[in-house]
Order: structure tokens, then sequence, then C-alpha cells
């Protein structure tokens, strides 16, 4: 078991897009892909691209709990996945926002237009090719997790940053979840967890 450190916003790993990796099945692979694992259970957070672990290749590592799923979302939890050369192809013509943290960028929440359905396509550990599709928030985590191995982090694809706060004054967040907007159930905890939500918003 290995938990690894997280290179944080600022880190040139995090802007410089990782590597093809050309064989899936590299003992090396599933190396990396379990201590990415290890290290996710060991913060108990949800998905992370390699190149947050200073290995510049394109691999992602992510799971769907039932507890961050939020209600009538029209998808189960999905198991530990590792996701190899991923490709995702958007289904939509309009993207829509939905809330987001990352790993390189504690403290912080912002909420990020992305495709509400997508295809996504990559290699699986044992080399075949899988194909399949994604909605609403398990699909923008996907969107999120890729983005990384592009060499993008969730606040550069934002186009309000009004809507980019600390997660203990989650101000925008608590807005949003007050209209009636259908939210993580991680984000719902972050705005009942807000000493300032009476003051600002009432009971
Ligand atoms: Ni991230």
């Amino acid at each position: 078991m290995a938990v690894l450190r997280i290179a944080k916003m600022g880190n040139p790993i995090l802007h410089t897009p990782a590597a093809p990796v050309a064989d899936p099945m590299a003992p090396e692979i599933a190396k990396l892909a379990a201590d990415m694992r290890d290290t996710l259970e060991d913060i108990g957070a949800s998905g992370l691209a390699a190149n947050q672990v200073f290995v510049s290749q394109r691999v992602v590592v992510y799971r769907m709990i039932a507890s961050r799923i939020p209600d009538d979302s029209g998808f189960g939890p999905v198991p530990w996945t590792v996701m190899v050369n991923p490709v995702i192809t958007p289904l939509d013509k309009e993207k829509q926002t939905y809330w987001e943290r990352c790993l390189s960028i504690p403290g912080l929440h912002g909420k990020v237009p992305r495709w509400p359905n997508i295809k996504i396509a990559y290699q699986s550990l044992d080399g075949n090719n899988i194909e399949q599709e994604a909605i609403g928030t398990w699909s923008a985590l996907l969107q999120h997790e890729c983005d990384h191995l592009d060499g993008y982090l969730y606040p550069m694809r934002m186009t309000d940053l009004s809507l980019l706060s600390y997660n203990d004054e989650p101000g925008p967040l608590a807005e949003d979840a007050a209209a009636g907007s259908k939210i993580d159930p991680l984000f719902q905890r972050l705005v009942d967890d807000w000493p300032g939500r009476p003051r600002w918003l009432g009971d």
C-alpha cells in the first residue's frame, strides 16, 4: 500500500498534458493504479488522475459511492474503475453546471459547465477496450478527471468565477441549494455545516 503525494494547483505537472500509455497491461500501470486507489481510500475521495500524483501518463482511477449521488440522478454506484487512455465524446449540444472540488485545489469549490451526457472510451488494465455512457454528476466527474490529463483544472473551465468559494464560506452553493437544485450530498453537507447560513439565508 502506498499513499501518494498530490500535486497542488501551480505545480507544472498539473498543466502539462499527460502522455498516452503504450501498454495498459504493463505491471507498472497496475501498480500505479493500485497506489492511486490507496491514496483515494486514505483521503475518502472519489477520483484522481495520474499527473496529480506526479506521473504524467493517461490513467484515471475513480468510483461513485452511493452517498455522493444526488437523488433521482438516474444512475447508481460505480465500483473502483481504472481508465487508461480515456477519450470523452459529448452527447449534448449544451452544457449544464455542476459543483466540483479537486484534491489539487484544497479548500475550494466551484460551479463548472460540463456536458450532462457523454460517451467515454478507455482501456482497462487487462487490455480490453471499454465504452460506456455516463450522465449527470458522474459525467461531470469523468470530464473533471480527463481534463487533468490534458492539463486543465476546473477553475480553467469556469465561466463565472463568482461561483468559486472556500468550503467554509459556501455562499453561492448555499443559495443554489436553497433554490432547490439537486446537488451532490457532499456539497449539501458544506451548506449544512456553514455557521453563517442562518445569517445570510435564514433557516
Ligand atoms: Ni481534480
